[in-house]
């Protein structure tokens, strides 16, 4: 069971003066109880490629199946792609549209039929997921902070119980227990076997947090692989738009000084390995 695209082309206003080609020939598969991090430099059609993994965009030419359902423009499968697959926006604002948060949440389990006592229960558990108290149910969306319409947005995709999360800098806006709060969810959500698909600019998250990470450049995929490969692969070239960890430079020049320690992005991994090599 997966998300699988093969040489997807997508280009923005063809046939235009502002015609973009913003994905050429993009490979990329997300599985169930996995997680994989989308990272690369701004404008490499991580937002492009998020939107066409639930049949928000159509694929220019190549294509995208979900289990197996291959997307078409037909709205048969549309409808089965977007009740699997959740897409939570780079930006709330482009995904709230109701008067009130219960309503905001409401939307999705209401269109795909769930039973008015199935609503509420979702819309409840859904909202306390990401820690919004039923003080706000009845707020108006977009008065919220950003980092409230965030958590809210993330909400009213949970309560569809799509089988994936496709995720655009979830965490951007949120406070660092807000950030803490959510990441420890999706992990939560992957061993229940969902299928995470995580975009972000953070290399300490996705190499911490993934199991597979896709570098996308200038809308074709660079590298695919896990955490360690990536790393390796960071080391050894500049690749536009990601940074090394901190943590990982640190490590480095540990090693440069001659103690025995792997280059790693796990503080306590290397504290651990700093204290054994003391001790040699
Ligand atoms: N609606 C649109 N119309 C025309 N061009 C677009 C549109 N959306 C994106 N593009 C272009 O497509 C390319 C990829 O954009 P996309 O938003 O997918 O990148 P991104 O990797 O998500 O960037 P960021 O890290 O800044 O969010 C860019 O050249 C962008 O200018
Ligand atoms: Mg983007």
């Amino acid at each position: 069971m997966s998300i699988t695209v093969r040489d997807l082309v997508h280009v923005y206003h063809p046939g235009t003066p502002l015609e973009t080609k913003a994905l050429n020939g993009v490979e990329f598969e997300a599985e169930k109880g996995k997680w994989v991090a989308v990272v690369g430099h701004t404008g490499s059609g991580k937002s492009t490629l998020a939107q066409h993994l639930n049949g928000l965009l159509l694929p220019s030419s190549g294509s995208v199946s979900i289990d197996g359902i291959t997307i078409g423009p037909g709205e048969k499968s549309l409808r089965a792609v977007r009740q699997k697959v959740g897409l939570v926006f780079q930006y709330p604002e482009q995904q709230l549209f109701e008067e009130t948060v219960f309503q905001e949440v409401a939307f999705g389990p209401k269109n795909w039929g769930f039973t008015p006592e199935e609503i509420k229960n979702e819309v409840e558990k859904s909202l306390a997921q990401v820690g919004i108290g039923p003080e706000l149910f009845g707020a108006n969306p977009f008065r919220l902070s950003g980092g409230q319409k965030r958590r809210v947005a993330i909400a009213s995709v949970l309560s569809s119980r799509p089988d994936y999360l496709v995720l655009d800098e979830p965490t951007a806006g949120l406070d660092s227990s807000g950030k803490k709060q959510l990441l420890s969810l999706l992990v939560d959500l992957k061993s229940l076997g969902k299928g995470i698909v995580h975009v972000t600019h953070d290399m300490d998250l996705a190499l911490g947090l993934a199991d597979m990470v896709f570098v996308l450049d200038d809308g074709k995929s660079l590298l695919w692989g896990p955490p360690e490969l990536i790393l390796w692969e960071l080391l050894e070239r500049d690749i536009r738009g990601l940074v090394i960890p901190p943590l990982v430079r640190f490590a480095g020049r540990l090693r440069d000084l001659g103690f025995e320690v792997p280059l790693t992005w796990d503080p306590i991994r290397l504290a651990e390995a700093i204290s054994g090599s003391r001790r040699k």
